[in-house]
């Protein structure tokens, strides 16, 4: 019998090694015949450790399996699918599974992350077969026609991207994919990387044949332990399949992929300081231009781009630029992987065609707070994000859209706060994350930072609360509009959009704000 345990961070980080031993030894001591499969995580987070078995009636799904329980779970008969309070059914039949479309992560928590032969079986390769059959400028045109915009937060589209680096002169070039997911709330970067690790790779590998380029960095976090460890044996596995290597599948194009493994600091995610890390340097944000696509890794043209932009390419290769262009609204083409977290009774990973309301998202998908109080307060797109109150939750899913409302979609993270947040509280955090991650190299930001996370105090602690929200106001546009990078930039939209919704919550003085 074959039972799935999955290796995602969200069920190791809730005992799945622990239950895999344990599997393991009373299988030995009973004398049972069973194939442990570490697989990746479907991305209902609440029911992980999700273990599954295949039985005659197709996958039965039993979580949130706890360490110490596979003994009462045999003895149920769960290797026969038999019932017990932790059985669920088949994992994709649920209804959190069933409302999605499922583009890039169709095969995570399905396949073994690690088993060429299944990643075939179900699709793989299939993109990069007919990118090698049509060549560099028609692949640049199916991901131009498909309408794919960075998934990292930026939304720059990724074929006009790569039409650059195609374009530019350089003896060598570059693909690095950005997975140094800093954004708190977020985690599509490693559960793609943990579940299905050769998406990416088969993702990288297409940019090389776009663009000429003939080396990989996958820039990943060093907080990502299982994820480190997946993509280098799944490198290493392709390599030894012919894939990675002189001759990608025997074309004559040579590319190979390596891991290289980050320090903790958040600004590395911005792409140039990325670039200075990966070059061995301290990570401090360069001046654009020159922008990376032009010269970026030693000077040479690079494509970075966010590991789900370079996943998502497969998909529109096998299928074509319509099929994946159909999903979705607006100027927001495709699929998004939502990460739903924070005070959450169904956190996850929900993928999804662009266009649902925050509202559908975090009252049905997300099925409210954890608390069981009102929701009060939505974060989106990590910790430079707005925060959206309830009167705004019939803002669409678009990038276009949350930017008209002072908001950004960023990479897709949705924490959510109940009733009992404290807003001034949440302003104070945003100057004070981003002077501690502030690189330094621009002065709105280093210094702004620091006086913002000052003045927010005083606030706080009601000395003159209107003069000082003032100048915070006037702080917050300077930064936004003086900052060199996005750190700076945006770190006045959650200050901002917590001063303009929540104005109660700083001793109650509205702003003088539009
Ligand atoms: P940006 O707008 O400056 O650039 C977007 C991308 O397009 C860059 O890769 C840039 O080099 C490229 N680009 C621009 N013009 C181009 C051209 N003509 N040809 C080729 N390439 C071109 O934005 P930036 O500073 O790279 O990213 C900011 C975003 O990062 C924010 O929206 C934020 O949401 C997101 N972010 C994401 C985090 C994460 O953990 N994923 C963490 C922090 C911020
Ligand atoms: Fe560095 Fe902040 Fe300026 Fe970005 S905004 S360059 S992180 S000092």
């Amino acid at each position: 019998t074959r039972v799935y345990i999955p290796l995602d961070s969200f069920a190791v980080a809730n005992g799945a090694d622990e239950i895999a031993q344990e599997l393991a030894k009373l299988a030995l001591d009973r004398g049972l015949e069973i194939e442990i499969v570490r697989n990746g995580s479907h991305g209902m987070a609440w029911l992980e450790p999700l273990v599954e078995v295949e039985t005659g009636n197709g996958r039965i799904g039993y979580g949130p399996v706890e360490p110490g329980e596979i003994a009462a779970l045999l003895d149920a008969g769960f290797l026969e699918g038999g019932a017990h309070d932790k059985r669920i059914g088949d994992p994709l039949d649920h209804p959190f599974m069933k409302g999605q479309s499922r583009l890039t992560f169709k095969r995570c928590g399905i396949t073994d992350p690690l088993s060429l032969e299944d990643y075939e079986a179900h699709g793989g390769l299939l993109g990069l077969r007919r990118a090698l059959e049509i060549g560099a400028e028609a692949i640049i045109a199916e991901v131009k026609e498909s309408g794919l915009r960075g998934r990292g937060g930026a939304g720059f589209p990724t074929g006009i991207k790569w039409e650059t680096v195609h374009k530019a002169e350089g003896d060598k070039k570059y693909i690095v994919a950005n997975a140094d997911e800093g954004d708190s709330g977020t985690f599509a970067d490693r559960m793609i990387m943990e579940g299905d690790p050769f998406c990416l790779i088969e993702g990288m590998t297409i940019a090389a044949l776009a663009t000429g380029a003939s080396k990989g960095y996958i820039y990943l976090r060093s907080e990502y332990p299982v994820a480190i460890r997946v993509m280098r044996e799944a490198i290493r596995r392709a390599e030894a399949f012919g894939w990675l290597g002189v001759s990608v599948l025997g074309s004559g194009h040579a590319f190979d992929i390596e891991v290289r493994v980050g320090a903790g600091a958040y600004v590395c995610g911005e792409e140039t300081s990325l670039l200075d890390s990966l070059e061995g340097k301290r990570g401090q944000v360069r001046f654009k231009p020159p922008l990376p696509a032009i010269k970026g890794l030693f000077g040479r043209p690079t494509v970075i781009n966010n590991v789900i932009s370079l996943a998502s390419t497969p998909e529109i290769l096998a299928k074509g630029a319509a099929y994946y262009k159909d999903f979705g609204m607006g100027r927001s083409r495709g699929t998004i992987p939502l990460q739903i977290a924070g005070n959450v009774k169904h956190g996850g990973l929900f993928e999804v065609a662009f266009g649902l309301t925050l509202g559908e998202i975090v009252e049905t998908i997300a099925g409210g707070t954890n608390s069981g109080r009102p929701v009060r307060a939505v974060q989106v797109g990590g910790p430079l994000g707005a925060y959206f109150p309830r009167s705004l939750f019939d803002t669409p899913f678009d990038y276009e859209a949350f930017a008209a409302k002072k908001g950004l979609i960023g990479h897709a993270g949705i924490v959510i706060f109940d009733e009992t947040v404290d807003m001034a509280k949440q302003a104070r955090f945003a100057f004070e994350f981003c002077a501690v991650e502030s690189c330094g190299k621009c002065t709105p930001c280093r210094i702004g930072a620091v006086r913002g996370l000052e003045t927010v105090e005083k606030v706080i602690a009601g000395d003159r609360p209107a003069e000082n929200l003032e100048l915070v106001e006037d702080l917050c546009n300077t930064m936004e509009f003086g900052s060199l990078c996005a750190l700076g930039g945006f770190t006045p939209y959650p200050v901002m959009s917590a001063i303009r919704h929540f104005p109660e919550d700083f001793n109650g003085t509205p702003m003088r704000v539009a």
